[in-house]
């Protein structure tokens, strides 16, 4: 498990070819989809500093390369080399401007999440946020990682 997630976070580091734009430049990771912009509440540039207490929003534009009738996102954060769980949900539900599932390959889509980081969270000096859209199939349409630091 150990070795796993570490190997995970090394390989994330390892492609570190942005993903430009405006927004966030993030680290891709693999993925069938092209990952086209990331953007989060008062995060220009990496890592992604997240007070505690905040609301954040966060957008994330993608091309599906394949169709399909549904659509999962999961976000967890490593810190110190353990992987927690962050948010995951139907990512249907979240299609940003009326878009709808089924998702048709090729065609841009945008999904809009919300979050409150809780003001009883522990400062955490870094830590690496992945997120995953994940289609029916299970294969990973797209993936961004994050570093980031909650002051
Ligand atoms: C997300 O997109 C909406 C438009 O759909 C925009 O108004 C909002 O500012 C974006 N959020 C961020 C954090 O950039
Ligand atoms: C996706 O569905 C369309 C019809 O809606 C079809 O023309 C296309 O070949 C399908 N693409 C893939 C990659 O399956
Ligand atoms: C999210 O991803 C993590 C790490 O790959 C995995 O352990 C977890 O089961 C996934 N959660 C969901 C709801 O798919």
């Amino acid at each position: 498990m150990y070795k796993f997630i570490r190997t995970t976070a090394i390989a994330l580091l390892l492609s570190l070819e942005l993903a430009s734009g405006s927004g966030v430049e993030v680290i891709k990771c693999n993925s069938i989809g092209q990952l086209e912009k990331v953007e989060v509440t008062g995060c220009e540039s990496l890592p992604c500093i997240f007070e505690r207490g905040q609301d954040y929003f966060i957008n994330v534009t993608f091309t599906p390369n394949g169709n399909s009738s549904n659509l999962r996102f999961n976000a967890t954060a490593n810190v110190y080399g353990i992987t927690l769980p962050l948010m995951a949900g139907n990512a249907c539900d979240i299609l940003a401007d009326g878009q709808k599932c089924p998702i048709k390959s090729g065609v841009q889509y945008k999904i809009k999440m919300a979050a409150k980081l809780t003001k009883f969270a522990p400062p955490i000096r870094k830590l690496l946020i992945k997120a995953t859209i994940v289609d029916e199939f299970n294969k990973i349409q797209a993936c961004a990682g994050l570093p980031a630091r909650v002051v």
